[in-house]
């Protein structure tokens, strides 16, 4: 277990409310909240049993406590650990879950706590929402990434073999509850792919918070208002995810950067360069290109691109993979039978959906080397 500080103990977590009718939540953010866990949870019924799904590092570091916390709270808890990476979020890993689920008793009147990055989240999320017709669950995010994205907003899904996410659905958690300081037992590359998603949310809709990303030197500087920078992405997150909560529309606008960014990844089978930095060169390549078409106003990809550079994110696309990358475009399930939809920048802080046509992503300002 990492140390503490007293003090973080003592503040009050912040609190969020994601307003979607009976399917509202709350998002507890602050540091320390981990010791608090049992009091955050939503009401459950006397001896109601809690399930906590987790992977082999998240339950090093955290599994015996987030346990210990439960128990001495009351609850019967079981806990099921797996693999980490990617290759878990599988269709595969549900029938364990759901045989651990059976083999615990667990009804719909019972907890399935995630503690995890994305992919426990996704995963947990879905055998949550599919085991029993829906038990309800709640999101305890451990990676950066998941604190400031994916654990708010419902999307659950599993990865086939033909492409990732393509079977899921929209289920939201009853409470997310996120302790920064789990941040630091991340390792650095996780770390940097948080990153890329903070920026992101400054680039579409928030230039002030992008100048407080500047001001932020190092992981450090980073880690000491981290409580903040959760606060305000899950804020921009929280009222897309209402305004948007089945991702036809306004939605979309959390996507920059992601149509090049999903595509270089597959082009180099999940193997190659990490999501983040996929798509921190995906929203400096489509910047670069939506500027020179006078899309967007000049100077943005510089800016954005130092920005990226300083938080340890790559900006040039991977050219000797130009030709597979394309390819995956077009074979990207959101662009099957329509045209496709990206996002660009007006300016920092302001984005807009554009419709392009494939070769959009074949224009030279986009493939320049370092
Ligand atoms: N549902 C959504 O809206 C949404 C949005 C964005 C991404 N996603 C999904 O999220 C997934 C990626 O999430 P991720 O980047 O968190 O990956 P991940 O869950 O694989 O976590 C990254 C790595 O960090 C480790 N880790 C996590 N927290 C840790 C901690 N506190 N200390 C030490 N190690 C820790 C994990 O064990 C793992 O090895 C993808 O499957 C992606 O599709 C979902």
């Amino acid at each position: 277990m990492i140390e503490r500080e007293e003090t973080a103990r003592s503040r009050e977590p912040r609190r969020l409310l994601v307003e979607l009718g009976e399917n509202s939540y709350p998002i507890w953010i602050g540091e320390g909240l981990m010791d608090r866990l049992a009091e955050k949870l939503p009401p459950l019924q006397p001896g109601a049993r809690i399930f906590i799904l987790t992977d082999h590092h998240v339950d090093a570091f955290y599994g015996d406590w987030a346990e210990r916390i439960l128990r001495e709270a009351g609850y019967p808890t079981r806990r099921l650990s797996l693999e980490p990476g990617e290759a878990t979020k599988a269709f595969g890993s549900l029938p364990p879950i759901y045989e651990a689920l059976l083999d615990f008793q667990c009804t719909r009147k019972d907890l399935m706590i995630t503690l995890g990055g994305g992919v426990i989240g996704d995963l947990g999320g879905f055998a949550a929402a599919t085991y029993l017709r829906g038990m309800p669950f709640v999101q305890i995010p451990t990676s950066l990434l998941a604190q400031v994205d994916s654990s708010v907003g419902g999307k659950v899904a599993v990865d086939l073999p033909q492409g990732k996410n393509l079977v899921g659905c929209f289920y939201q958690p009853k409470a997310v509850l996120i302790d920064p300081l789990l941040l630091q037992t991340l390792p650095e590359r996780y770390f940097r792919d948080g990153m890329a998603e903070v920026i992101k949310y400054g680039c579409i809709r928030d230039a002030a918070f992008l100048e407080r990303l500047a001001g932020l030197a190092d992981r450090n500087a980073v880690m000491a208002v981290m409580a903040d920078i959760i606060e305000t992405c899950c804020r921009h997150k929280k009222s897309y995810v209402e305004a948007d909560e089945r991702d036809l529309g306004l939605r979309m606008h959390l996507n920059f950067g992601h149509t090049l960014g999903h595509a270089i990844e597959a082009s180099e089978h999940y193997e190659g360069h990490s999501h983040g930095e996929a798509v921190a060169m995906g929203m400096a390549a489509i910047t670069r290109i939506s500027e020179a078409m006078s899309l967007t106003q000049p100077g943005t990809a510089e800016k954005l691109e130092k920005l990226l550079r300083q938080h340890g994110l790559p900006c040039r696309m991977p050219v000797e993979k130009k030709k597979e990358i394309l390819a995956a475009i077009a074979t990207d399930k959101k662009n099957l039978g329509r045209t496709l939809k990206v996002v660009l920048l007006k300016t920092l802080g302001e984005s807009y959906l554009w419709d392009a046509s494939p070769s959009f992503f074949d224009a030279a300002a986009g493939w320049q080397a370092e």
